[in-house]
């Protein structure tokens, strides 16, 4: 085997072993780095980038009498297309271009987890 194969081989199982365990981890990292700077890292909405002058607070994602008046759908597009996209503010920056489908989808739940709470 040639030491690219081994390489190959090494990587491949390393991936295979992370995928399952790390998903629920992944979600918060992925949440840690692009949301919690307005989300806030618990997402009770007190992100270190909201100030007096934020015009529009954040969602606070552990109100479950809020978010349970969203379906996943309206979660997902929300992500994927940004605050402007529902007539909502523009504060909320759309996310399609950077984060894959999967990862959007993990926010989904993670979000869900926040909340403690589904779609009523
Ligand atoms: C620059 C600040 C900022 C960042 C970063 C940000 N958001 Fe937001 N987000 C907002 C604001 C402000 C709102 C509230 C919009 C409104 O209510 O008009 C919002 C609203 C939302 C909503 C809609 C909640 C509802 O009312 O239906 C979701 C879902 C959401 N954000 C998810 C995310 C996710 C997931 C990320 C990371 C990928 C993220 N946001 C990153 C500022 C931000």
């Amino acid at each position: 085997m040639s030491r690219y194969a081994i390489t190959a081989a090494i990587a491949i199982n390393l991936a295979l072993c992370t995928v399952s365990s790390a998903y629920a981890a992944e979600a918060k990292q992925v949440f840690d780095f692009y949301c919690a700077q307005c989300h806030g890292v618990k997402g009770d909405g007190k992100g270190i980038n909201v100030g007096p002058d934020f015009a529009t607070d954040p969602r606070n994602f552990t109100l479950a009498k809020d978010m349970e008046k969203r379906t996943d759908a309206d979660i997902k597009g929300v992500i994927k297309d940004g605050g402007h996209s529902i007539s909502k503010s523009p504060l909320m920056p759309p996310w399609g271009a950077t984060l894959s489908e999967e990862e959007v989808d993990a926010l989904v739940g993670y979000i869900r987890k926040l909340c403690q709470c589904k779609a009523k």
